[in-house]
């Protein structure tokens, strides 16, 4: 079998791990030949690719970034893709596409596989938003970074007596904020699935000085959104790919805490930091066994799905499952944090 590989859209921690896997198992496991496509799907397109054997994916086990490039692709070349996948398929002699992403790759997944591409996808984000797994690779290391950054701005903010808004990625989804804001113990939340009140944040800050705490760490995600008359925020535009241009929530509303408070407070975006370097040894292992299960499923024929995570097994779900609906912070997750939202 002849088997092409390509990560695309945002790079996550764990993308090496996957690609190793998947050049190991199917080397080794069945005398597979194995080629990987530069820069996601344009690569594919536009003819860009390298075999890949066991010295190429030898020492990227724990290596951040993904050693095939990423790139995220307009809606219109990879309906090309779609519309020319059977010539595409002859042309690199592929009897398999393993596609790594998010949603949007899995969503490209989708199309090439309607159109008849044999396709087997592996998800991947840091922002744990894909449904129909129960996570995804890279969110865990996410979650140590931010979580870390929280740690750490708690003792800065308490030697000057401020507040500090941590502002953490999740276009859609708060995992990240949720995750890294229970375990570094935040004293407010704030996710895009709820919007928040910031005379909520403003009488926590103050309860908290008032009983001698005189600091506290808000931790906020990219995506959230200020209730209705709580503050002025605007939405911004919509961008190529059809993501929301965000307008810097976390500095905004350092300013307005800040304001209303008539104290200090810092913004602090983590941005790709929370993306970059070496994954954990849960990511390491999750993207691991979906590298393997997705050989095997491509043995099988199992195609038009992904790998997916249930329980602590590895099981597979169509495509279609993955990309019609965001997994979102559900009421419950919200409940159990709810005395820091
Ligand atoms: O989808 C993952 C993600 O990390 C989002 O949380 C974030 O908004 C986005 O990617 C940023 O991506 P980039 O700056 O690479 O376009």
């Amino acid at each position: 079998m002849r088997i092409g590989v390509l990560t695309a859209g945002g790079d996550c921690p764990g993308l090496n791990a996957v690609i190793r896997s998947v050049v190991h198992r199917a080397l080794t496991g069945y005398g597979d030949e194995v080629i990987g496509f530069e820069d996601g799907f344009k690569g594919l397109l536009d003819g860009y690719f390298r075999p890949l054997d066991l010295n190429a994916v030898s020492g990227i086990l724990a290596r951040g970034g993904t050693i095939l490039g990423s790139a995220r692709l307009e809606r219109a070349r990879l309906r090309e893709a779609a519309e020319n996948c059977a010539e595409l398929q002859r042309r690199y002699g592929i009897d398999v596409l393993i596609p790594i992403g998010g949603e949007g790759t899995l969503t490209a997944a989708r199309m090439l596989s309607d159109a008849g591409m044999p396709v087997v996808g592996v998800p991947k984000t840091i922002d744990n938003d894909i449904s129909a797994t129960d996570r995804t690779f890279g969110f865990d290391t996410a979650v140590m970074v931010a979580t870390e950054a929280i740690d750490r701005l708690k003792t800065t903010a308490e030697s000057h007596q401020r507040v500090m808004v941590v502002e953490v990625m999740g276009r859609h989804a708060g995992w990240i904020a949720l995750e890294s804001g229970m375990a570094g113990g935040a004293h407010g939340i704030c996710l895009p699935e709820r919007p928040f009140q910031v005379d909520d944040l403003v009488k926590m800050v103050e309860e908290r000085f008032a009983r001698g705490k005189k600091f506290a760490v808000v931790c906020v995600a990219e995506g959230a959104h200020p209730a209705e008359g709580s503050m002025e925020y605007r939405k911004g535009e919509i961008d190529q790919y059809g993501h929301e241009r965000f307008q810097g929530i976390g500095t905004r509303l350092a300013k307005e805490l800040e304001k209303r408070l008539g104290k200090e407070a810092r913004p602090v975006i983590l941005g790709h930091v929370q993306r970059g370097g070496t994954p954990t040894a849960y990511d390491r292992v999750l993207a691991t066994r979906f590298g393997w299960h997705a050989v095997e499923a491509a043995h099988r024929g199992d195609f038009g799905r992904m790998t997916a995570l249930r329980g602590t097994s590895i099981t597979m779900a169509p495509l279609a499952d993955a990309t019609t609906r965001l997994k979102t912070v559900p009421e419950d997750r919200m409940l159990e944090a709810e005395s820091v939202f």
